[in-house]
C-alpha cells in the first residue's frame, strides 16, 4: 500500500515535474501523420481456401504469438511450429503486412530462442526441445526478458502464472473484449487497444509481484499491443484503413462463443477468418507506422513510458531514474520530445541485448551482427541524442530482472 501510495506520488510528480499538463501535446512538435493510405487491391485477400486450418497436432509447437499460430495452422510457415529466421519474416509480411524492418526487429529477438547452429536459425514458435546442440533452444516461449514480456494484450505475465507466459488467459482478452458493445460495428481501433494496454499495465502492477517492465520489455508490451489493430482489422474496399471487428479478433485469438454466450479460448486454434483482407501492399506495417502509433500511445498514457518494476511484492512499482540509467544523456522530462523516445528504445536494444548475451558466448557475434543490421537503418531516420552506456544496476533492483536468465 505504501509503494501504492509512492507510486501515485511519483507519477504525478513525474507528470508535473516532467510537464504533462493539458495543452502540453497539442503543441508538440512532431505531429502524428496519418499515414493511412486509402488503397485497396482485391489480393489482399487471404486465400484460406488454398491455405485452410488444420489445427495443431500434440506434437506441434504453439504460442505465445497470435500471428504465428496463425501463420502455423494455415501452413504459411510449417505447421509443426518451427520456421526459420528468414520464413518467419517473410510470411509475416506476405500475410499479415507486418513491415519487413519491424518483421526483422521480431525475427532477431526471436534468436534467443533459436537453433543458431542450425540452417536459417530456427525455432520453435512455442516451447523448446530437440533441436539444437549448442544449447537446449528454448523456443518464443522460453524468451521471457528477453523477448517474450509482462503487461501482454492477453497472455500471462511469467511469475504470476508459474511460467505460463504463452496461454491467452480468458479473463484479460474478455476485458479487451467488452470494450467495444458487442456489435457487427464495433472496431477495436487504436484507441481500444490504448485503452487496453493501460490497464494491462496497472493490473500487472497490482497483481504481479515479478512485474518487470524495463525499455525491451516496454518496447515489446506496446508494440504487440498495437499489432492488434495494425495487423489483424480487416482492410477491404469499403474500410482501406482496417476495421477490426469483434468476430475477426475472436477467430485470430482461437476465441469461440458457446450456446449459453459465454468466451470460450481453444488454445493453438488461432484462425484467419475468410474473406479477410491484409494490410495494402504499399501500406506495410513498418516504422512510418510503428514510430507514429507507439508516440500516439505514449502520449495518451505517458505512465507507459515509466520503465521500473515492482520492487517488493504487488504495489511497490518504482519507476526507472533514466537519468541515471542512461549517464545523464536521456530524463523522463524529455522522452516525449522530438524522435527522444524512440531513439533511447533503439539504442538501449543495442546496449542491452549483446550485454544480456555476453553469458552465452559464441552466439553473441550472430546477434549483434543482426540487430546492428536491423536498427541501424531505423535509427537513421531519427535525430537521436548519442546513448553510450546503460547502467544495468539500476535495473539489478527488480526482482523480476534479477531472477530471469539473461535478461534483456
Ligand atoms: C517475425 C515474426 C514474429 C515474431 C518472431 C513474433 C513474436 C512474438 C512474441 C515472442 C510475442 C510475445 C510477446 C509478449 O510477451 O507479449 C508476440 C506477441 C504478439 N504478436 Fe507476434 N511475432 C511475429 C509476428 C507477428 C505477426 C505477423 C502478428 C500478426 C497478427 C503478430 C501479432 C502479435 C500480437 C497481437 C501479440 C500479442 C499477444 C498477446 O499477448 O495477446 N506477431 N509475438
Ligand atoms: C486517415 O486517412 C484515412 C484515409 O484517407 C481516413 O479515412 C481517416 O479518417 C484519417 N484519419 C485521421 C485520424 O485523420
Ligand atoms: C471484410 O470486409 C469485407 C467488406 O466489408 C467483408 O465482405 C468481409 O466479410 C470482411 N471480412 C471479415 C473476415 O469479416
Ligand atoms: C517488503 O515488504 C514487506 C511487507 O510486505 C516488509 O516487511 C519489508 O520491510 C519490505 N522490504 C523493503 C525493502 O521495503
Ligand atoms: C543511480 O543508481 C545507482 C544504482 O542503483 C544508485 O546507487 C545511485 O544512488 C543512483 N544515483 C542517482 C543520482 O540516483
Amino acid at each position: 500500500m505504501r509503494f501504492l501510495v509512492l507510486f501515485a506520488i511519483v507519477v504525478s510528480a513525474v507528470r508535473q515535474a516532467l510537464a504533462f499538463p493539458p495543452g502540453y501535446f497539442e503543441g508538440h512538435a512532431r505531429g502524428i501523420p496519418n499515414l493511412t493510405l486509402p488503397i485497396f487491391s482485391s489480393d489482399q485477400r487471404i486465400d484460406v481456401e488454398a491455405n485452410p486450418f488444420l489445427a495443431p497436432g500434440k506434437n506441434d509447437h504453439r504460442g505465445p504469438c497470435p500471428g504465428l499460430n496463425a501463420l502455423a495452422n494455415h501452413q504459411f510457415i510449417p505447421h509443426n511450429g518451427i520456421v526459420t529466421f528468414t520464413a518467419a519474416i517473410l510470411q509475416s509480411n506476405r500475410v499479415f503486412g507486418l513491415g519487413l524492418d519491424t518483421a526483422a526487429i521480431a525475427a532477431v529477438l526471436a534468436l534467443f530462442g533459436a537453433d543458431l547452429l542450425g540452417v536459417d536459425f530456427p525455432f520453435s514458435i512455442g516451447g523448446g526441445g530437440e533441436l539444437g546442440l549448442l544449447r537446449a533452444p528454448t523456443g518464443l516461449s522460453g524468451t521471457h526478458n528477453q523477448f517474450e514480456s509482462d503487461s501482454s494484450v492477453t497472455r500471462g505475465d511469467f511469475y504470476q502464472f508459474d511460467g505460463d507466459n504463452y496461454h491467452l488467459q480468458l479473463r484479460y482478452f474478455e476485458a479487451l473484449y467488452n470494450l467495444q458493445p458487442d456489435s457487427p460495428d464495433s472496431n477495436y481501433d487504436a484507441e481500444t487497444i490504448f485503452e487496453h494496454s493501460h490497464i494491462r499495465f496497472h493490473q500487472s502492477i497490482a497483481e504481479d509481484e515479478f512485474f518487470f517492465y524495463g525499455p525491451l520489455q516496454m518496447f515489446v508490451s506496446c508494440l504487440t499491443h498495437n499489432l492488434v489493430y495494425g495487423l489483424m482489422s480487416n482492410h477491404s474496399a469499403e474500410s482501406p484503413e482496417g476495421f477490426l471487428q469483434g468476430k475477426v479478433l475472436k477467430s485470430i485469438y482461437a476465441i469461440s462463443t458457446d450456446l449459453s454466450g459465454n468466451l470460450v479460448y481453444t488454445p493453438g486454434h488461432e484462425r484467419i477468418p475468410e474473406n479477410w483482407y491484409r494490410r495494402p501492399f504499399l501500406d506495410e506495417y513498418d516504422a512510418r507506422h510503428v514510430i507514429p502509433d507507439l508516440l500516439a500511445m505514449w502520449l495518451r498514457y505517458p505512465e507507459l513510458l515509466l520503465f521500473g518494476g515492482n520492487i517488493n511484492g504487488t504495489n511497490t512499482y518504482a519507476p526507472i531514474d533514466l537519468g541515471n540509467l542512461t549517464g545523464g544523456v536521456f530524463n523522463t522530462a524529455s522522452l516525449l520530445e522530438g524522435d527522444n523516445a524512440a531513439c533511447f528504445v533503439f539504442q538501449a536494444l543495442q546496449i542491452l541485448v549483446p550485454d544480456a548475451l555476453s553469458g552465452l558466448a559464441g552466439v553473441v557475434v550472430v546477434i549483434v551482427s543482426k540487430l546492428l543490421d536491423v536498427l541501424g537503418p531505423l535509427l537513421a531516420g531519427l535525430t537521436c541524442p548519442k546513448l553510450t552506456t546503460i547502467n544495468r544496476e539500476v535495473l539489478e533492483q527488480y526482482p523480476g530482472y534479477k531472477q530471469s536468465s539473461h535478461p534483456v
